[in-house]
């Protein structure tokens, strides 16, 4: 049995029409904008519906505020360089992950994380209000906790933002697909999203929705303003420099059109009924802390748990000597693991997504219950 418990990092079960879409594009889609043949008119055809159908299910007003990424990582890239400076003093939640750490360090903004008590959201709430009371040029929040899979209070806090009026961007990497993701709602100036994931895209695609202008992180080729040295100063094409990755973005329209048919809402459901049989089990067991959210509009497809005696890595690997495959270590997110105590031995982590079953999360439990009779 192979059981694929790695979602969070990529989900590696894609819908059928995800795949037949990625492939087909490579013999079928050209470079939208440059051409007026058939197989640019093609690809510009498959990127605009993927743009309209990302906005639609984001609920962004209008089409050319969606630009394509290479993966959130690139996006928060974008947009961090857009909006930060060297000294800038940026409030962080105590959850985020290197994709948002690490350029802030390149930057040598001044970082000042909201820490509370683990998984208490009004907390949350409560020291962000604080914080921004000695002033920041911005705000980067995460959604949803690629470790714990803990679901912030994201409107509180993009209406404390918008109150104080400092910018702010949503990292909504293990949110976008699953957690309801309202754009024009939430106000934030801009969300950063991979396809890869709760999109069911395939890796090397994402989204980024952007309420402001942005600065290119890269220059090149746009299709268009090609008598013009400077960038175009308009979107998407001010942040899509260089050749589109259709096969990508065919694939991404596909998983978009496959979450927006099933329902973010219903995905999640199915998600969380999964991670809480999944806690029961392993909370049976002797020896095993399982780091679960009792709120349930707080949780989602994501746990972590650690084994009394045994690295993480090691367990992880155990798992995967039994055909599990699972994420161990500390996540890219150091700031989550130091939030919940578990810096720097860290956690295994179990993400599951629509394709997972009842049947898997058993046979995981009863895995655990073994290796821990054999440590
Ligand atoms: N950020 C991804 C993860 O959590 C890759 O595994």
């Amino acid at each position: 049995m192979t059981v694929y418990l790695d979602n969070a990092a990529t989900t590696l079960i894609k819908p059928r029409s995800v795949i037949r879409a990625s492939s087909g594009a490579m013999s079928a889609l050209g470079s939208p904008g440059r051409g007026g043949h058939k197989y640019a008119m093609a690809a510009a055809e498959t990127a605009f519906s993927c743009r309209e159908a990302a906005a639609k299910l984001f609920n962004v007003d209008d089409v050319e505020k969606v630009v394509f990424t290479f993966n959130a990582t690139h996006g928060l890239n974008i947009v961090i360089k857009t909006l930060a400076k060297p000294g800038d003093r940026v409030i962080v939640s105590g959850y985020e992950h290197n994709a948002v750490m690490r350029p802030l360090y390149e930057i040598g903004a001044d970082v000042a994380v909201v820490r509370s008590r683990l998984f208490d959201a009004e907390e949350i709430t409560e020291n962000l209000k604080k914080e921004l009371e000695s002033g920041a040029k911005l705000v980067v929040w995460n959604h949803v906790s690629n470790v714990f899979g803990f679901v912030q209070p994201i409107d509180e806090i993009a209406a404390i933002c918008r109150d104080a009026s400092v910018p702010l961007i949503i990292d909504a990497s293990q949110s976008a697909g699953t957690v309801k993701l309202d754009f024009k709602a939430l106000g934030a100036d801009f969300i950063a999203m991979p396809g890869h994931k709760g999109l069911y895209g395939p890796q090397g695609s994402g989204l980024l929705l952007c309420g402001r202008m942005i600065k290119p992180l890269i220059s090149g080729g746009t299709g268009s303003n090609s008598a013009e040295y400077a960038m175009p100063d308009f979107l998407p094409d001010a942040a899509e420099a260089g050749t589109h990755n259709m096969p990508g973005i065919a694939g991404l329209l596909e998983g978009i059109k496959f979450v927006s048919r099933h329902g973010p809402e219903n995905i999640l459901f199915h998600e969380k009924r999964l991670i809480r049989e999944l806690a029961a089990g392993l909370k049976r067991i002797k020896g095993v802390t399982v780091y679960d959210i009792v709120d349930n509009e707080r949780m989602s497809g994501v746990l972590s748990f650690t084994i009394d005696g045994m690295e993480s890595e090691r367990a992880g690997q155990e798992l995967a000597r039994r055909g599990i495959a699972v994420r161990a270590g500390l996540h890219c997110a150091p700031e989550a693991h130091k939030t919940a105590g578990t810096f720097p031995v860290g956690t295994v982590r179990a993400s599951v997504s629509v394709f997972n079953t009842r049947q898997e999360v058993m046979y995981t439990v009863k895995a655990v219950e073994e290796i821990c009779r054999s440590r």
